[in-house]
């Protein structure tokens, strides 16, 4: 397998614009972001400006007869991903790598039944703080970006060569043996610290001083912990001192994306958080009360836009 010299990414905002200007910064590879329309036309004319530094990344329309991307990383929103991953029709070949750093626990597969499951990796981002005004980004913390195949006690080739490419291009990240387990670790903080800090209105400040709010966040996270046994994914109360830990080195003002979403106006990704909860409790016939209440406070929020 070559080592990876092109990167795309798709979806330029706050995590795609982090990936797109470190490798764009490199010698050793090129990078481009993939877009259409008038998201493509203002991606080509204003740029990019990742902590006050303009960026002119190479900008791709998806109908460009173009070859293969190496690497893709799909940084998108929930909601656009149907839409959207028909893009990467053309950078797709034998050879390409894709990630998807969005939360979640379903977007690799929803990408892998496009392009095929052996394309993809799995991914998590944890303590990046980036947020996006138009198309001014910031980060005060670049985090730590997880992947690898779903069981990595022997590291593949693919997984190898993304390894090296992050690292040449100064991204932290690290490869678990078992990356379905972090997979769900992460799931389970974002279903318990995106909902509550959503229906609190509570930058992360308050989950690190009140314990009604902890305990909130906790009540969320215990029916993923409960869940992820139907999974073979043993989830336990260190895991949520584990959350702990990085929840307390974060910034007081901090918030999470779906509580900027909520006072923007702008649709959150419930969908992936307590509705997919829900959903997988009435699959197993596993209680899930706390989550089914908080998808239904933030349902009605997200109406009041
Ligand atoms: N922000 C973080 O620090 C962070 C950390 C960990 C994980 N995540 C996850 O990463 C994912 C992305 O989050 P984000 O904060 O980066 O969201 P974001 O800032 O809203 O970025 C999404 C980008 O996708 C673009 N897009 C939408 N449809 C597209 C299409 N058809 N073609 C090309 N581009 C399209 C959007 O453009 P428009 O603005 O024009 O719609 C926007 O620039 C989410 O799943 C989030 O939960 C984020």
């Amino acid at each position: 397998m070559k080592d990876i010299k092109k990167v795309v990414i798709l979806g330029a905002g706050a995590m795609g614009a982090f990936f797109a200007t470190r490798f764009f910064d490199t010698d050793e590879c090129s990078a481009a972001v993939i877009a259409k329309g008038q998201r493509h036309e203002k991606l080509k004319s204003n740029g990019l400006v990742v902590n006050g530094k303009k960026y002119a990344i190479p900008v791709i329309h998806p109908d460009e007869d173009i070859s293969p991307a190496d690497l893709v990383i799909v940084a998108l929103k929930n909601h656009h991903l149907p839409e959207a991953v028909h893009d990467l029709k053309n950078l797709v070949g034998e050879q390409t790598t894709i990630i998807s750093v969005m939360n979640g626990l379903d977007s690799e597969e929803y990408i892998g039944s496009v392009y095929g499951m052996d394309k993809m990796l799995y991914a998590v981002s944890v303590g990046i703080d980036a947020v996006r005004q138009g198309n001014r980004i910031n980060y005060t913390k670049p985090g730590k970006h997880f992947f690898g195949d779903a069981i990595n006690t022997h590291v593949s080739k693919r997984v190898r060569k993304v390894q090296d490419i992050f690292s040449l291009a100064g991204i932290s990240c690290e490869t678990p043996a078992d990356m379905m387990r972090m997979m769900w670790w992460k799931f389970m903080v974002n279903v318990g610290t995106n909902q509550a800090s959503a229906v609190m209105r509570a930058p992360y400040g308050v989950f690190q001083s009140s314990a009604n709010a902890r305990a909130l966040m906790e009540d969320l996270m215990r029916e993923v912990i409960t869940l992820a046994k139907v999974a073979e994914v043993q989830l336990s109360e260190k895991d949520l001192d584990d959350w702990y830990t990085v929840l307390d080195t974060l910034s007081g003002q901090g918030r999470t994306s779906m509580l900027q979403d909520i006072e923007a106006g702008r649709k959150t990704e419930i969908e992936i958080f307590g509705g997919k909860v829900v959903e997988l409790g009435k699959t197993h016939g596993i209680p899930t009360p706390v989550n089914q209440a908080v998808l239904r406070i933030i349902q009605v929020l997200e109406q009041g836009r």
